[in-house]
C-alpha cells in the first residue's frame, strides 16, 4: 500500500516563508510515500524557485500538473519548458502533462494533464467574465474574445490528446487509475459554494475536451475504476458521472496551503 498526499491550489507565491515551511512540515509529518499537486503553485516568474524549494523540503517523489496561475506574467509554452527542466534536475519530480503512465502500485496507475478552461460548457458568447488569465498569460493577452476562445479550445484539445495517449494504457493495465488535472472536466465537477457553475462561469472553469475524453475512455474500460482529482474553483464537491468514475474537486484558501487528502492506495 502507498500513502499519497494530494493538494491543489496552494498558491505558494502569496505565502510568507513561515507559512510555506509550516506546510512542508505538515507534509513531512504525514509520512507519505508520494505527493501529488493539482496546479496553481505560483506564477511564471517564481514557480521554478517555489517548486524546487518544496521538492527539496518535503523529500518525496512529487507528481504535478500546472494551473492557470502558474502561467501568469509568462507564457504557457515557457512555463511548461521550465517544468520539464525542473524534472530533469530532480529525479523524483514528474510533470504529468508531459509524462507517460506512472505506476503507483502493481494495481494503481497515475496519469494527468493541466487541462484548460475551454469555453465549451455554459455560454461563452454571452459571458461577461474576464479572467486575469486573459490579461496575464502571454498567449491570451491582447486577443479579442473570439480569438481567445479559439486558443482556449486548442489548449483544451491538447490536454485531451495527451489523455487519449496515456489513459487507455492505464485503464487496460491497472484496476484503479488516478487522473490529476487542474480544471474541472465537466459542469457537475465545477463546484462553488455547494453549487455547480452556471452558464456565465462554467466556460472559464471547465475543460469539456478533457471531460469528453474521460467519459469515452472510462466507458471502454468499465471494470477499471477512475478517480479524478482536480481543483481551480477553490471550492469542494464530489460527483460520479459514471459507475466507474468519481471526480473529487478540492478546495483551497489563499495563504493557507494544506493537504487536501491522504489517499491509501
Ligand atoms: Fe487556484
Ligand atoms: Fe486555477
Amino acid at each position: 500500500m502507498k500513502k499519497i498526499g494530494w493538494t491543489t491550489d496552494i498558491h505558494l507565491s502569496v505565502c510568507d516563508e513561515v507559512t510555506r515551511h509550516r506546510f512542508y512540515q505538515e507534509i513531512r509529518d504525514a509520512n507519505l510515500d508520494q505527493l501529488w499537486l493539482g496546479g496553481d503553485i505560483g506564477e511564471a516568474d517564481n514557480i521554478e524557485d517555489l517548486l524546487s524549494e518544496m521538492i527539496l523540503a518535503v523529500g518525496l517523489p512529487v507528481s504535478f500538473v500546472l494551473g492557470n496561475h502558474d502561467f501568469y506574467f509568462g507564457s504557457i509554452q515557457g512555463v511548461r519548458k521550465v517544468a520539464d527542466q525542473l524534472c530533469d534536475r530532480f529525479d523524483h519530480a514528474v510533470y504529468l502533462s508531459h509524462s507517460s503512465v506512472q505506476e503507483i502500485t502493481p494495481t494503481v496507475g497515475l496519469v494527468g494533464h493541466d487541462g484548460w478552461a475551454d469555453g465549451r460548457i455554459g455560454n461563452y458568447e454571452t459571458s461577461m467574465v474576464m479572467m486575469h488569465d486573459y490579461r496575464h498569460i502571454e498567449e491570451l493577452a491582447g486577443l479579442g474574445k473570439f480569438e481567445r476562445w479559439k486558443h482556449m479550445k486548442e489548449q483544451g484539445d491538447l490536454a485531451a490528446r495527451h489523455l487519449y495517449e496515456v489513459l487507455p494504457e492505464a485503464m487496460e493495465k491497472y484496476d484503479q487509475v488516478c487522473l490529476v488535472t487542474h480544471v474541472p472536466p465537466m459542469r457537475e465537477a465545477c463546484w462553488y459554494d455547494g453549487q455547480t457553475a452556471d452558464d456565465e462561469w462554467a466556460p472559464h472553469f471547465t475543460c469539456k475536451a478533457v471531460g469528453d475524453a474521460i467519459l469515452e475512455i472510462a466507458a471502454r474500460w468499465s471494470d477499471t475504476h477512475l478517480s479524478v482529482l482536480c481543483g481551480h474553483t477553490h471550492s469542494s464537491g464530489v460527483c460520479q458521472p459514471a459507475s466507474n468514475i468519481l471526480i473529487y474537486t478540492d478546495d483551497a484558501e489563499y495563504e493557507h496551503p494544506r493537504l487536501n487528502r491522504i489517499l491509501e492506495l
